[in-house]
This record gives structure tokens, sequence and C-alpha cells, in this order.
């Protein structure tokens, strides 16, 4: 990953070095509308006095580049082992796929006609949120309403599981995949579902995120029928078992099956 994002700042700089060089013939060109990466308009900001580092500049890259994909692909995944293993699920999202989309070749046309499909990757967050758990540091004292205090310096976990799986807020089934939990009313507490994070500092990505794996679901099931590994199928007895360094890691590694669909 460094070595690859030391090349993506080396590529982008000499590029910029070059644009500038040409200043004068690009201004001069008309309709030049192209859009700048988060990278090139970080590398403008860099080099000078209060600009970033080259350090800084590595490390913000890394950061989104993490950030964007690790979760992105953990969702996807999670989301087509617990399709393989949830077949009514996978039926009716399938209808859904073809009732909407029917011949079109594109998807992200109509992502928003794809209700069913939003549900199935709210619940997947839900009950397997990729970023399990954040920390903050406490700015003031805060008096929790159960009598505790979070003391101004202390660092607390915020943990996300545990808050997707409060039966007060999700009912007694919390613990089951139902995505027609999310067609319906979803609590009130606005922490009770939180896998993009909450406040200033939540994810920044989360409308590209929950895209991304929206459209990766919907052409995987467009052209496959997905079905449990062959080695372990889920059940009440043998739920879907994670561990979890800083993402969620399935550990049977995401294994499913794939079948064609004529
Ligand atoms: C399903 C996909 C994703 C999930 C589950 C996810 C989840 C999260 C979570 C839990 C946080 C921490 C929030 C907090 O502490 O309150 C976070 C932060 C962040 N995410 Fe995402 N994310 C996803 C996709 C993306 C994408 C696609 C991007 C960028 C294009 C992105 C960029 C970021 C960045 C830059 C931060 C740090 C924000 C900050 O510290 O101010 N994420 N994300």
């Amino acid at each position: 990953m460094w070595d690859f994002v030391e090349q993506l700042i080396t590529k982008h700089k000499e590029q910029y070095k070059k644009s500038l060089e040409n200043k004068l013939e690009r201004d001069n060109q008309p309709g030049d509308g192209k859009f700048k990466s988060f990278l090139e308009l970080l590398i403008e900001f860099s080099g000078e006095q209060g600009g970033y580092s080259d350090t800084e500049l590595r490390e913000e890259t890394l950061v989104l580049l993490l950030a964007a994909t690790d979760t992105t692909a953990t969702a996807s995944c999670l989301a087509s082992v617990l399709l393989a293993n949830h077949p009514r699920v996978q039926r009716r999202l399938y209808d859904e796929i073809q009732q909407v989309l029917g011949e079109s070749e594109r998807t992200l046309d109509n992502l928003s006609k794809l209700k069913y499909l939003d549900a199935v990757v709210k619940e997947t967050l839900r009950l397997y949120p990729p970023a399990p758990v954040t920390v903050r540091r406490c700015t003031a004292d805060i008096d929790l309403p159960s009598g505790l205090t979070l003391k101004e310096g202390c660092y607390f976990l915020v943990n996300f599981w545990g808050l997707h799986r409060n039966p007060h807020c999700w009912g007694a089934d919390a613990d089951q995949f139902r995505p027609e939990r999310f067609l319906s009313a979803t609590p009130d507490q606005l922490a009770a579902f939180m896998p993009f994070g909450h406040g200033p500092r939540s994810c920044t990505g989360f409308n590209l995120g929950l895209a991304s794996v929206k459209l990766s679901l919907a052409e995987l099931l467009r052209h496959y029928r997905l079905r449990p590994a062959a080695g372990y199928r889920l059940s009440r007895r043998e739920p879907l078992r994670v561990t979890f360094d800083i993402m969620l890691k399935h550990v049977h590694n995401f294994e499913v099956q794939l079948e064609k669909r004529r």
C-alpha cells in the first residue's frame, strides 16, 4: 500500500509541475473543466509554508484509500455471505432487481428505486458494521443519564456492534437478519444505527460507500445465484463468526458459491 501511495503521489506531483509550467496554455483553453481528485487538491496545497508535508500527504492518502476500500469491500462480502445463507431474502431481492432493472444495462440510474436492496444493505451494516467501534476523547466532563461521569481527557469507545443489537431499540429479534425491519419504522433513537459513525467526525464517504455496496450486490445478483460455502451453513446455532482488528473479518474468509444464472 505504501509503495502504491508513493507512486501515486510522485505521478501526480509531476503532472502538477507540468501543469504549472503550461499554466498559460491551459488557462487559454476553453472549457477545461476537469474535476480534480482529492490527492491533486492536497498536492496543490502542499509545499508552501503551512501546506502539507510529504509525510502528511502520504498519511492522508493512505487513510482515505483504506477508509474507502476496505470498509466497502467488507460490507459487500458480508452481505454476500448473508444472502447466500438466506435464500428467501435473496429471492425477494433478485425479484426486485429484475422488476426495476429489467434488461437495462445501467444499475446506477435506478439505485434509488431499489428499496429492498437498501434494506438488505442497512440490515447487513446493522448486524455486522465493518468498523464495529470508534474512539473519542472527552474534551470536557460529561454526565451520563446513568449517573456515570466521563472525565475530561479520558478516551472512550463507542460500540456500534452493541448499539445495533440492543433489544430496547430493535426488538426481541435484534440478533436476526431481517431486512424488512428497514422497510417499516426504524428506532427513534438517533444513535441506534450508526455504521458510519455520528457527528462532525463521522464518515465523509457514507453516500459513496452505500452506493458502491448496492451497485456491486445488484450486479452480482443479476448474474449469479449465491449459495452457502460447501463446508458450512449458517443457522441459529451456527451464526456468522467474525473476528476483528480494525475491520470485521469473517473467520471462514467470506466463502460463498456462485452459480451462473441463465
Ligand atoms: C460501507 C462503507 C463504509 C463504512 C461502513 C464506513 C465507516 C466509517 C466509520 C465507522 C468511520 C468513523 C466515524 C466516527 O468515528 O464517527 C469512518 C470514517 C471515515 N470514512 Fe468511512 N466508511 C465507509 C466508506 C467510506 C468511503 C467510501 C470513504 C471515502 C470515499 C470513507 C472515508 C472516510 C473518512 C475520510 C473517515 C474519517 C473521517 C474523520 O475522521 O473526520 N468511508 N467511516
